[in-house]
């Protein structure tokens, strides 16, 4: 949570920085703020309380503050409401040491009182200004570089942190620590960039450096430097993304999040084709032989939020066609729970940003414990990417908005191939099903689109639920996986109640809840449980439920229970989640649209969840 940037070069700052976080606003949008060096050396710093368009206005856009290096920041408040004072840029009393960060600081309050009984005051409720503070008490007592200063705080500082600052006594200088918190480096000609994620530098540079943990970097002009803690300088290779500039652009529409469920086609298709050779799958890439494969005890399969709603889908679709016990848990959890886990056992870790605490936390618990880990993961470089043992790097390019189509849809394909993969290896699919299996992978991308095509109808529908009260979701089986991303998708983007139920356990409390008029949305995809789901959905009705029926062409016998049916086209049943999903994100949208909301940016949340 939160975006921070900077940029040293020749051109004007701050243009670049509020280019960069406007970018980053989807990683916090309660305050903003920048600093920048003008061009007689003083360090100005503006911050608005508010969307980025406050701190724009205030700055004309960024054209009021001259100068040719800064930091810039948008926050997802933790320590300390959202206001102007909280806002980042922190700075010590007489400004010779400014700084923007993400993270925590854990001992924020011991560090407080020791920086208190050396006499520092505090203007902030924020835990970044004590950092700041630290670094400017250790600058001044040492008369050291601003390295050595850093280094003496980060040895200090518990929690995570990926910090950008600058020093009044070094002018054109930018420096970057990093601890647990996303940040990448970037370098043009005579000039460099910091960012929190690619999307914020992609339109000026492609060349990036991936800053280790524990380590800092020196921007200067066209020209970054690394050193260790121990303050020895540390060689990088750059890194060229791949990512395009445009790709982070909403391209005509109206919202992130509907350009996101367009891209679903090709995101699908472009991660199947990453470990398609041939009409056969080939996870060399990412890094997995036969002899591994084969000696996989069980699967923990481990993730946050919708990620973690993949590992449910999955876990149906790997037991059910590679036979492998799967057992599927919230990071959250998982990272303090003390698991058992089987030392032949393999850990899948499912996450888009690769950055969120909980998932990162829980892959190192599996790896001190020694088991090998996999990762699903979309941003190239990031932590999880780059801590463990294989990866498997979805294809679904940046996504912006808040809430995850895209990424979703192409971590259930990456699941999709292990699991038939697996199966085929371990003997448990002949030759002529894995044949059809992946012949009907093939097909997905198409039918998403068909599905999307026929969006005017769920707009329809969903323009009439904008004043409902709860809505309930139920499925069995696969589509109990279902039920669990739409409702996630509807409350987070539409602020309305949502539950999803399993829905035989809807008779052990939920069903109570049910009054007139409540909306009840069943997934009806499995076909050998579509009329148990069908006798929960007409107990809903009797206890006077509105009725949603989610289902596959050729079960039009719901027509006969529910009051509005959405049909999608027919596949496998392991890959049924790929397809009912899309009606459901689009719900969301339309309601949270017909409501006015911010559809990209929802209260309260950050794309990516980098604190626990
Ligand atoms: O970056 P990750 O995939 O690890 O993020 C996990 C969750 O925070 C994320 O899926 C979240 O639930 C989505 N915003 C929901 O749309």
């Amino acid at each position: 949570m939160c975006g921070i940037v900077g940029y040293t070069g020749e051109r004007q700052a701050a243009v670049i920085l509020l280019e960069g976080l406007s970018k980053l606003e989807y990683r916090g949008y309660d305050s903003a703020g920048v600093a920048v060096r003008d061009n007689d050396g003083k360090i100005e710093v503006v911050k608005a309380k508010g969307r980025l368009s406050v701190l724009e206005e205030k700055t004309n856009g960024g054209q009021a503050l001259s100068g040719t290096c800064g930091i810039g920041h948008t926050r997802w408040a933790t320590h300390g409401e959202p206001s102007e004072g909280n806002a980042h840029p922190h700075h010590s009393d007489d400004l010779s040491v400014v700084a923007v960060h993400n993270g925590i600081i854990e001992n924020y309050q011991e560090l407080k009182d020791k920086l208190i009984r050396k006499g520092y005051q505090f203007y902030s409720e924020t835990d970044t200004e004590i950092a700041v503070k630290l670094i400017d008490y250790y600058y001044k007592k040492y008369l050291g570089t601003p390295v050595d200063a850093i280094n003496h705080a980060m040895v200090r500082i518990r929690g995570s942190y990926a910090l950008a600052v600058m020093f009044e006594e070094y002018p054109g200088e930018i420096y970057a620590a990093r601890k647990d918190s996303p940040m990448i480096l970037g370098v043009g000609e005579g000039e460099c960039y910091l960012a929190s994620d690619v999307p914020a530098i992609l339109k000026y540079t492609r060349n990036v450096y991936y800053i280790g943990n524990m380590e800092i970097g020196r921007l200067g002009k066209g020209q970054v430097t690394f050193y260790n803690l121990d303050g020895d300088q540390v060689e990088k290779e750059a890194t060229e993304i791949q990512w395009d500039a445009e790709a982070a652009e909403k391209a005509g529409y109206e919202h992130f999040m509907m350009k996101e469920i367009h891209e679903q086609p090709k995101a699908v298709s472009d991660t199947l084709r990453s470990v398609l050779r041939d009409g056969r799958i080939d996870l060399s890439d990412v890094g997995l032989t036969e002899e591994d494969i084969k000696e996989i005890s069980r699967i923990y399969i481990v993730a946050c939020g919708s990620a973690y709603h993949v590992g449910v889908a999955a876990q149906y679709v790997i037991e059910d066609l590679a036979k492998i016990p799967v057992r599927v848990e919230l990071a959250s959890e998982f990272r303090y729970r003390r698991p058992l886990l089987d030392p032949s056992g393999l850990v899948i870790v499912i996450s888009q940003s690769g950055e969120t605490a909980d998932s990162l936390a829980a892959l190192r618990e599996a790896k001190e414990k020694g088991i090998k880990t996999l990762g699903i993961v979309n941003v190239v470089g990031s932590s999880i990417a780059r801590e463990a043992d294989n990866v498997f790097y979805t294809l679904a390019g940046p996504e912006i908005a808040v809430a995850t189509t895209k990424a979703y849809s192409t971590q259930l394909i990456a699941c999709y191939a292990l699991a038939i993969q697996f199966a085929k290896v371990r003997g448990e699919i002949d030759d002529e099903d894995y044949t059809g299996l992946i012949t009907e992978l093939e097909t997905l991308p198409d039918k998403i689109g068909k599905i999307i095509e026929d969006k005017e109808r769920i707009q329809w529908f969903a323009s009439k639920q904008a004043a409902a009260k709860d809505i309930f979701f139920i499925g069995r089986g696969i589509d109990y996986a279902i039920t669990l991303e739409g409702s996630l998708k509807m409350k987070e983007i539409s602020y309305i109640h949502s539950e999803a139920y399993a829905a035989g356990e809807l008779k052990h409390g939920t069903i109570s809840l049910i009054e007139d008029g409540t909306l009840v949305i069943g997934v009806l995809t499995q076909q050998d449980l579509y009329e148990k789901t069908v006798s929960n959905m007409v107990e809903c009705k009797s206890r006077g439920a509105y009725l949603m029926g989610l289902t596959t062409y050729g079960n039009y016998s719901i027509e006969d229970t529910a009051d509005f049916v959405v049909y999608v086209p027919k596949t496998d049943v392991h890959f049924s989640v790929s397809l009912a999903v899309i009606p459901l994100q689009l719900m969301a949208y339309y309601v949270s649209l017909a409501k006015g909301l911010d559809v990209d940016k929802p209260r309260n949340l950050a794309k990516s969840v980098t604190v626990e």
